[in-house]
């Protein structure tokens, strides 16, 4: 595909040049964790072997370096979501960590009895439980907009569900992890906004396939992990539209969240520092700064273009096996793709998959009410990135062939 030299992309990442089990591996779990690209595995072996101080703490030369290419990371942050401010931008262990500190933070000031949080029947366990606990705790009732029989989310039944009053909250995800549904955030986000409920987005699937503005969207929050996003394991980002971030209290208490403090009072720091309580992952951040340096480097439209030909192939590839159902057939879909057969469990499909080197992940994908609204415990679930190309969809239909044959 012009623009997008797959084969190139291909030998960035050093873990594709692997064998497992005998047979070439062939990654198709990216929703999972994605690959990371060689510079990003340099620029944390940097740190650690040049660079290794604390951020924000010390004059000496490596604490300066650590901290520039912390904060440089936020930078770089700000610009890949269209964040109006640096100090907008909250680094924290991953998406879960994030949705948490909404939760608990902007959860417990705003919510009180009788108050709802909306969320929709196509959420990660990640975008589920932190409002379950919340609501439980403050008196407040988590509504439910459903899923459809093609697992996508009619705007309609949100609009209900905002229009019987009392929703303070709407929190979504923007891409299905389980089905790879996309949902239209910016349409959501504004019928949030039109009944006076802020928006938390969750783009841990979007991340990998695109660029989300959130000006544009007009979200109050958008949160994702770095580990999705060819980033080490470990980060994540908090995007809080600044007077909504700036008026939510600190969720950890310790050091560098602080301006002073004494045994009778202490006061807090600005933004950001106020939410960074502690020592982060600094390392992980400035291997987040080098992957989003390296999909900075690439033809965004090309390389678009070339995850929704490599969807659309395996999306048709899948169907062509008989005795196979795809589950979740949204119009609107990326990354990921949830199927199961007749004649095997998801995990027996797993497993054999696995002896011919290809990796699936199968399970309920932390999704257990989406399984329960397709009356299924479980699915195989391939999910692309932008390194996979045609061969490993083949392959993995052969080994999907393989399965068919033992259990036949
Ligand atoms: N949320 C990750 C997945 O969907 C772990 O696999």
């Amino acid at each position: 595909m012009s623009g997008f030299d797959i084969d190139a992309i291909r030998s960035d990442f050093p873990a594709l040049r692997q064998e497992v089990r005998g047979k070439q591996l062939i990654y198709l779990d990216s929703a999972a964790t994605a690959l990371k690209p060689q510079v990003v595995i340099d620029a944390v072996r940097q740190v650690y072997e040049h660079n290794c101080g604390n951020i924000h703490r010390a004059v000496h030369l490596p604490s300066q370096r650590a901290t520039q290419g912390y904060e440089g990371t936020r930078k770089q942050v700000q610009a890949f979501l269209g964040a109006a401010k640096p100090s907008e931008i909250i680094f924290t262990s991953g998406t879960t960590q994030s949705i948490n500190m909404v939760a608990q933070c902007h959860g417990r000031a705003n919510l009180g009895a009788g108050d709802k949080v909306l969320i929709t029947g196509l959420e990660h366990h990640s975008n589920i439980v932190p409002w379950q606990m919340i609501c439980e705790e403050m008196g407040a009732q988590l509504v439910v907009a459903e899923i459809d029989d093609d697992g996508d989310v009619p705007l309609e039944r949100i609009e209900a569900q905002l229009k019987a009053g009392g929703v303070k909250i709407v929190a979504f995800a923007h891409v299905s992890n389980a089905l790879g549904t996309v949902l239209p955030a910016k349409e959501i986000c504004a019928m949030a906004r039109s009944h006076g409920a802020i928006s938390v987005v969750d783009g841990a699937q979007a991340v990998p396939h695109m660029a989300p503005n959130v000006v544009d969207l007009g979200c109050d929050f958008y949160v994702f992990s770095g580990h999705k996003l060819f980033a080490p394991t470990g980060t994540g980002v908090l995007y809080g539209r600044f007077d909504v971030l700036g008026a939510m209290p600190p969720y950890q208490g310790g050091g560098d969240m602080i301006r002073s403090v004494s045994f009778e009072k202490t006061t807090y720091a600005e933004l950001p520092n106020r939410l960074e309580a502690g020592t982060p992952n600094i390392a992980g951040v400035i291997g987040m700064g080098a992957a989003l340096t390296y999909l900075g480097g690439l033809d965004m439209a090309a390389m678009q273009a070339h995850e929704e030909d490599l969807f659309r192939y395996t999306d048709e590839s899948l169907r062509s096996i008989a005795g196979l159902r795809r589950v979740g057939t949204a119009k609107h879909s990326m990354g990921a793709l949830s199927f199961f057969l007749d004649c095997a469990h998801p995990h027996d499909i797993g497993t054999i998959v696995d002896t011919e080197g290809v990796a699936l992940r199968t399970g309920h994908h932390c999704a257990q009410p989406v399984m329960k609204a397709f009356g299924i415990p479980a699915t195989a679930r391939a999910s692309l990135a932008f390194y996979n190309c045609r061969a490993d969809v083949d392959a993995l239909l052969a080994s999907v062939r393989t399965v068919q044959e033992m259990f036949s």
